[in-house]
C-alpha cells in the first residue's frame, strides 16, 4: 500500500508509505500501566493512543514485547510467539492493532533474533544434551576460543563473548551479554524458523521489524574471529515478508562504516532487494558534534557524505534512542568534544563510548536549542525516529544502571507517579523521575497540553508540518553556501511534489542570512521558532540565535516537467502515475 500525492500540476506521484512517516519509540512497559501493578502493559499503551495520534507520529516501534526475564530490555526473549503476561496477551496485542487500525497508526516491533534468552527452552534443550536437535541452533567451541575476551559490544560491564557451559561442557559465543547466547543463523533450521516468526507477526497485522544487531545476525561466527558476513540471509527475509506483506518494511540497527552499511540494503537492478531503511547512525553523531560545537559544518560534511541509496532504500533519523548515544565512530578528539559538552561527569558516561543522557538533560533544557535540534532531525534526508517522552522533554535518572537511566516512566500528569500508574512508588518496575527539575510535577503532558508555547505544544505543530512537507522523506538534499559563517545549516530539498529551504542556526548570535543560488517566485515560510514577517527576501533572511525556518519554495516539479522516468527512479515500486 502505499500513498499518493497529487502534485501542482495534477499529476499523481507515488511515495512510499515509510517515506513520509514519523516513527515513535516506545517501550509498553514503561508507558502507561492499567492495572496498578505498576508495569506499563499493552491496555495502557491502547489507551494513549489518542495521544500518539493526536501527536501527529505515524508508526509505533514497540520494544520487544516477549516473554522475557528482562536482564537487557526485554532483547533477551524465551518464546517469539507470544507476549510477556506483565504486558497482557495476544488477546490484548489484537486489540492494539484493532485501535491502531482506526487511527491509521501502523506497528513495528523489535527482531531479537541474534540471539535468545539463555532461559529460552532451544537453549536449555541445547546445554543440557549435545544431541539435543536444538544443539545447532547455537555457536559452540569444544576449546576456549583464543578471542573469548575480545568484540564485547558492552565493554566493562560485558567480561567476554565466549562463556564456558558446565551442563555443555563447551563454550557458547554471546556477542552481548552471557545471558544472550547468539543464534547459529547459518543453519537452515533456526533461518526457517525465524521466517516462522516474521510471518506470525505479520498475521497479527505488524508493518514491518526493527532488525537487531543486523550485522551480528549475518556474522559468521567461528571460534577466534569471525569470517566476514553472508547477506543471504537478509534476502530471504525480506522476500518471505514481500510475499507474505507487500508494503512490509524491515529497519536495520547497524552501526557500522559506510562502505559496510549498504550491503544491509542490497541492490539488485537499482533497488534495495534486502532491507530497506538504516538508522543514520553517522548523521547522528554529526548532529551531536554539530551541537556540541555550535558549528553546523559537521552535519553538512556528514550530508555530503551520504551517497544516494539505490531505489526503495531511506534513512531513520534520530536524537537519541533507548540506548547510549553512541560517540565510538568519532574521532577520539571529536569524541572528547561531544562528551564534554553533554557528558561531563563520569556518571553521564558509559561502555567508554556513550552518553546515557535524555537530550533536553544534554542540551542543559534550553528550550530553543532543544527546538532547534529537532527541528534540525526533522529536516533531515529520511524518516525522523523520536523517543517517547522526548516530546516534553523528560530528563533521566542517573542513580539507574546503564541505559535504565533513560528508560523510566512517561510522565503524563501531576499525580501520583506522574499517572504512569496507581501502584505504591516502590512496586514500580523503575521510579519515575522526580527531581527540580525534569520531574513530572514540572515536565508532563497535562500541563504541556494546555499550555500553546510548550515543547509538547510545539512537537505537535513540527510533526504535523513535516508531514505536510513530503520532500523531507523522498527528496533530494543538498548542502547550501551562505555568507553567514559556520553556525548557519543551510539546506534545500528537492522532489517532484516540490522544493524546500530550511535554515538553522546552531550559534547564539542574531543573524541575516543571504542565500545566493537560490530563487524562487512566491517562497512561503511554513515553519519557524518565531514569527519573522511576511516579506521574505531570499538574499536577507534574519535568523534568531538557536532560529530556524522552513520555507517553502514551490509546489509541484521543476520546470520542465519531469517524464515518467525520472519519477519512478525517484520512488519505489512500479511506476504509479499517468501523465493527464
Ligand atoms: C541493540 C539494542 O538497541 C540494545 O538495547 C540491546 O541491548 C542489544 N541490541 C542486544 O539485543
Ligand atoms: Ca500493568
Amino acid at each position: 500500500m502505499t500513498t499518493g500525492l497529487v502534485t501542482r500540476t495534477g499529476r499523481w506521484t507515488v511515495v512510499s508509505w515509510y517515506r513520509n512517516a514519523v516513527v515513535y519509540s516506545l517501550d509498553v512497559r514503561t508507558f502507561q500501566d492499567s492495572n496498578g501493578d505498576g508495569i506499563g502493559d499493552l491496555a495502557g499503551l491502547r489507551s494513549r493512543l489518542d495521544y500518539l495520534s493526536r501527536l501527529g507520529v505515524t508508526v509505533l516501534w514497540l520494544s520487544p514485547i516477549h516473554p522475557s526475564p528482562y536482564r537487557d530490555g526485554g532483547y533477551d526473549v524465551t518464546n517469539y510467539y507470544d507476549v510477556d503476561p506483565s504486558l497482557g496477551n495476544l488477546g490484548d496485542f489484537t486489540l492494539l492493532m484493532n485501535e491502531c487500525d482506526e487511527r491509521g497508526l501502523r506497528v513495528m516491533l523489535d527482531l531479537v533474533v541474534n540471539h535468545t534468552s539463555d532461559e529460552h527452552p532451544w537453549f536449555t534443550s541445547a546445554r543440557s544434551d549435545p544431541r539435543s536437535p536444538y544443539r545447532d541452533w547455537y555457536v559452540w567451541s569444544t576449546e576456549e576460543p583464543a578471542d573469548s575476551a575480545e568484540g564485547m559490544v558492552f565493554p566493562g560491564v560485558q567480561e567476554r563473548t565466549w562463556t564456558y557451559d558446565d551442563a555443555a561442557g563447551a563454550w557458547y559465543h554471546h556477542r552481548f551479554y552471557a545471558f544472550q547466547p547468539d543464534l547459529n543463523t547459518e543453519n537452515p533450521e533456526v533461518r526457517a524458523e525465524i521466517l516462522k516468526v516474521l510471518a506470525f507477526w505479520e498475521r497479527l497485522g505488524v508493518s514491518g521489524f526493527r532488525i537487531d544487531a543486523a550485522p551480528f545476525l549475518v556474522e559468521r561466527t567461528r571460534p577466534g574471529g569471525a569470517q566476514g558476513r553472508d547477506y543471504s540471509f537478509l534476502v530471504e527475509i525480506r522476500e518471505q515478508m514481500s510475499w507474505l506483506r507487500g508494503d512490509a518494511v524491515l529497519l536495520a540497527e547497524a552501526n557500522v562504516p559506510d562502505e559496510e552499511l549498504y550491503e544491509f540494503l542490497g541492490h539488485a537492478d537499482g533497488a534495495a532487494n534486502r532491507l530497506q531503511m538504516l538508522f543514520a547512525f553517522r548523521l547522528n553523531e554529526a548532529l551531536m558534534l554539530a551541537l556540541a560545537r555550535e558549528d553546523g559544518s559537521p552535519v553538512r560534511d556528514a550530508l555530503e557524505a551520504l551517497p544516494p541509496l539505490p531505489r526503495g532504500g531511506a534513512w531513520a533519523t534520530f536524537l537519541r534512542n533507548h540506548d547510549e548515544v553512541d560517540l565510538s565512530q568519532l574521532a577520539e578528539d571529536e569524541r572528547a568534544e561531544v562528551m564534554a559538552a553533554f557528558g561531563p561527569d563520569r556518571r553521564h558516561q558509559v561502555y567508554g563510548r556513550g552518553i546515557r543522557r535524555r537530550l533536553a538533560s544534554m542540551l542543559g533544557n534550553d528550550e530553543a536549542r532543544l527546538r532547534m535540534a529537532y527541528s534540525l532531525q526533522l529536516t533531515m534526508p529520511g524518516t525522523p525516529v523520536i523517543r517517547y517522552g522526548d516530546e516534553i522533554g523528560m530528563g533521566e535518572n542517573l542513580d539507574l544502571p546503564e541505559r535504565e537511566a533513560i528508560r523510566t516512566p512517561m510522565q503524563w500528569s501531576r499525580r501520583a507517579n506522574g499517572g504512569f500508574s496507581t501502584a505504591a512508588p516502590d512496586r514500580l518496575l523503575r521510579p519515575v523521575v522526580d527531581d527540580a527539575t525534569y520531574g513530572y510535577t514540572h515536565v508532563n503532558v497535562t500541563d504541556q497540553r494546555l499550555e500553546p508555547d510548550s515543547t509538547l505544544s510545539w512537537f505537535e505543530r513540527s510533526l504535523h508540518t513535516l508531514r505536510e512537507c513530503p520532500e523531507v522523506g523522498s527528496g533530494t538534499t543538498t548542502v547550501l553556501t551562505t555568507d553567514a559563517g559556520p553556525a548557519v545549516l543551510a539546506h534545500r530539498t528537492e522532489a517532484t511534489t516540490g522544493s524546500m529551504l530550511f535554515l538553522h542556526n546552531l550559534g547564539e548570535e542574531d543573524l541575516v542570512v543571504r542565500v545566493e543560488e537560490m530563487q524562487s517566485e512566491e517562497p512561503v515560510e511554513v515553519f519557524a521558532d518565531r514569527t519573522y514577517g511576511r516579506e521574505l527576501d531570499l538574499t536577507a533572511l534574519a535568523l534568531a540565535p538557536r532560529g530556524f525556518r522552513w520555507i517553502r519554495l514551490r509546489r509541484g516539479p521543476a520546470d520542465p516537467l519531469p517524464g515518467p522516468e525520472e519519477v519512478r527512479d525517484e520512488e519505489t515500486g512500479p511506476p504509479a502515475w499517468t501523465s493527464a
